[in-house]
């Protein structure tokens, strides 16, 4: 394949030169001005003035893909934390948590996770690949290039490989990068015959080494809370899970506190959601090396407090920000409306935002070949229709990239 030399682009930020963990100020953003990128064989390969960029390549062998207009270039967005592969809707729930119900009534109403279980579970595998797919691409237009996505609707083994299956397949089939979780332990199965630690064991015996064999995941995740699971019974769970080589994350103090600590003791890549979490678990998460993961797509789903990014980037964490997007709590999945409104609710810089939706959530889910445009990296980017970043964010959402690059080739919407 012939290299290309894209751009040029009115303002490049590679964002490179910025540490994971810590508060950024915009001053610390580089951006080069009218910058260009080389790619071969999906491979970013040189990022720099597109002027010097032009005199170092041989013309014969390189394609210009030229960029006209103005342009703000940045990596692809990577969201780390998704359940786009489920069955149903929960717009009754919505309609019902925002009359007032609580959230026992809600289930007693046959809402609740359980629901989208229920729907889930009735859904052919083609139904749910559909699904994903639809969800993915949209995601894919608005400028996200990798996506994580969850398990958790099925909770028997069958039900949990139909949709690990599904996430597979789709991964396989379309231009975004899938990288799928285990949340096999997202609540105690309600037509389980046995107790929570009898259902996690049966899980680890009998899904965990499919989940190898069948190459679907290396990544295990579980809801500690009051309603799901407790840090004690947990234990083996996760202790089992590293012994088999997987990577752990933790749906971490939603509403109640407990998670963020089992993550830090399990050494969990992240620990995502942290709307309760106080100054004792911002110190412990900040002093780890754990992903601290925002999710505001959860706090406005539920009309709920939004993650103390503030205070955790202060304390010397590292903060991704990731959509949650699920039919329950947060069924909008628009990354990057919700990374800027927790912005201006957090007080987070254009530099902590735009960290945490690139190379701080590509540290969330242990990847190291993207999430900033450096040499060797995969050739992942996007184009805005502006010529200051900042418009970015303050268009909440609203500005939608132009382009979109995925390994190198501008993708055709
Ligand atoms: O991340 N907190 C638990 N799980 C999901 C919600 C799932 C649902 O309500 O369907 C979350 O917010
Ligand atoms: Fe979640």
């Amino acid at each position: 394949m012939k290299q290309k030399l894209i751009g040029p682009f009115t303002q490049l930020l590679p964002m490179t030169g910025i540490a994971v963990k810590g508060a950024v100020t915009d001053e610390e953003l580089v951006v080069i001005k009218n910058g260009g990128i080389i790619v071969k064989n999906n491979t970013i390969v040189a990022v720099g003035p597109y002027k010097d960029l032009l005199k170092q390549i041989d013309i014969k062998n390189t394609l210009l893909e030229e960029v006209k207009g103005d342009s703000v270039c940045l990596p692809g967005f990577i969201d780390s934390h998704t359940h786009i592969c489920f069955g149903g809707t929960r717009a009754n729930d919505y309609a019902m948590r925002n009359a007032g119900k609580t959230y026992l009534e809600i289930s007693k109403a046959g809402g609740g996770i359980w629901d989208t279980v229920t729907q889930t579970r009735k859904a052919s595998i083609l139904e749910l690949e559909e699904g994903i797919t639809k969800r993915a691409n949209k995601h894919l237009k608005n400028g996200v290039t990798t996506i994580e996505v969850k398990s958790g609707y099925g909770l028997s083994v069958y039900e949990e490989l139909k949709m690990l299956r599904a996430i597979k397949n789709v991964d396989n089939k379309i231009k975004a990068d899938l990288i799928s979780t285990c949340l096999a332990a997202h609540m105690h199965p309600k037509d389980y015959n046995g107790t929570a630690s009898e259902y996690l064991k049966e899980i680890s015996i009998s899904l965990f080494p499919l989940l190898k064999e069948e190459r679907l995941t290396t990544r295990i995740d579980a809801f500690i809370e009051e309603g799901a699971f407790t840090a004690e019974v947990i234990a083996p769970y996760f202790k089992k899970a590293k012994e088999m080589g997987f990577t752990i994350t933790v749906h971490a103090d939603q509403f109640s506190t407990g998670g963020s600590k089992v993550a830090v003791d399990y050494d969990a890549v992240s620990a995502d959601h942290l709307e309760a979490s106080t100054d004792e678990e911002i110190k412990i998460l900040a002093k780890s090396d754990v992903i601290s993961t925002a999710l505001p797509g959860a706090s406005i789903g539920l009309g709920c407090a939004f993650t103390p990014a503030r205070k955790l980037l202060d304390a010397g964490g590292a903060v991704a920000i990731a959509s949650d997007h699920n039919p329950g709590s947060a069924p909008m999945g628009d990354l990057l409306t919700q990374a800027s409104i927790l912005g201006t609710f957090q007080k987070l810089s254009n530099a902590e935002v735009l960290s945490g939706i690139t190379f701080r959530a590509a540290a969330a889910l242990s990847l190291k070949d993207r999430g900033a445009l450096n040499n060797g990296f995969m050739a992942d980017f996007i184009a805005f229709p502006t010529s200051n970043y900042k418009e970015i964010l303050y268009l909440q959402g609203q500005l939608k990239p132009s382009y979109v690059w995925k390994k190198g080739t501008k993708i055709d919407f």
